[in-house]
């Protein structure tokens, strides 16, 4: 194991990681060394974080799944301990928001939600925390909450983040006896297309603040050149998918008896999300 290298031999897997704060992670633990299984609908955008890790030296594998089935949860976890005999990591980060004030929403977009922000992140815990145990591994579960979370108010959303909160502080509490920590990461606003189903006047507002002249349709993804310029033009109020990133990685790499249990990781200015 080298300083620049500390994950060596490890195997991790990042849920979420075709787009901002998962494939930072997914990019963050491979450039450390880590053979890193990344999961998410969308191939393509994997596909490159793939390549950069290998040209970085490292391993990585793209795969597709939709993590609100509980059976392609366990079959990733499989599928990585298959290949490489071991899971050291389990990033639990994909995650949606519709933010519709209660009245007005949609009950189909409450189920994604909450099969997407707590079903899957239950299963991947789950299937994640005991794969580890068979391999005894001195592991770590690291779930993707949200600042949503220190807020009463904050909708379906942040309801849901309240309940990652509450299933992290939980699953540590199991887990005290054996050689896996759990970790709870709550990112303030992050340019990342987390904002996708928002109202797009909204994006548009920060495209415009940024100075770009992008067409934004709800639903879509905006170009990666959106986010690097929004994150640099409004440093103040959106952080870098990298300063979660960062975040994550130092977690993982300290010995197996700290556990950094809750962190908060946000710009200057809050935004509640
Ligand atoms: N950005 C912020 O300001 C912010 C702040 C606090 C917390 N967070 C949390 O950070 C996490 C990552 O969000 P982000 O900001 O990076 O947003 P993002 O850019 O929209 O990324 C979300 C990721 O989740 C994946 N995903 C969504 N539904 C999925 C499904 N059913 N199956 C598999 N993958 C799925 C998406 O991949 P595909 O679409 O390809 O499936 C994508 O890779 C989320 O848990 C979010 O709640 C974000």
């Amino acid at each position: 194991m080298t300083s620049s290298q500390p994950l060596s031999g490890r195997t991790a897997i990042v849920t979420g990681a075709s787009s901002g704060i998962g494939r930072a992670i997914a990019e963050t633990l491979g450039r450390a060394g880590a053979h890193v299984f990344l999961a998410g609908r969308t191939v393509a955008a994997m596909e490159s974080s793939c390549k950069q890790i290998e040209e970085a030296g490292g391993r990585a594998e793209a795969i597709t799944a939709d993590v609100r089935d509980p059976a392609q949860v366990r079959s990733l976890v499989d599928r990585a301990v298959l290949k490489t005999g071991r899971l050291d990591i389990m990033v639990n980060n994909a995650g949606v928001s519709f933010p519709a004030p209660i009245l007005e929403g949609d009950p189909e977009e409450w189920r994604t939600m909450l099969e997407t922000n707590i079903l899957a992140l239950l299963v991947g815990c789950q299937a994640g925390a005991l794969a580890m145990r068979k391999c005894g591994a001195e592991g770590h579960i690291v779930n993707i909450s949200s600042i949503a979370a220190q807020r009463p108010d904050s909708g379906v959303y942040g309801s849901t983040k309240h309940a990652v909160n509450a299933i992290s502080a939980t699953l540590r509490r199991e887990l005290e006896e054996d050689s896996i920590r759990v970790v709870n990461v709550m990112p303030g606003a992050i340019a990342t297309n987390f904002a996708r189903n928002f109202d797009s006047t909204f994006i548009a507002g920060f495209v415009k603040m940024a100075g770009l002249d992008i067409e934004v349709k709800q639903g879509e993804r905006l170009p990666d050149q959106v986010f690097a310029s929004l994150s640099e033009k409004l440093k103040q109020m959106l952080g870098d998918p990298e300063d979660v990133a960062k975040v994550v990685l130092y977690a993982v790499t300290q010995p197996i008896h700290v556990n950094l249990a809750d962190i908060v990781v946000r710009p200057p200015k809050q935004l509640n999300l």
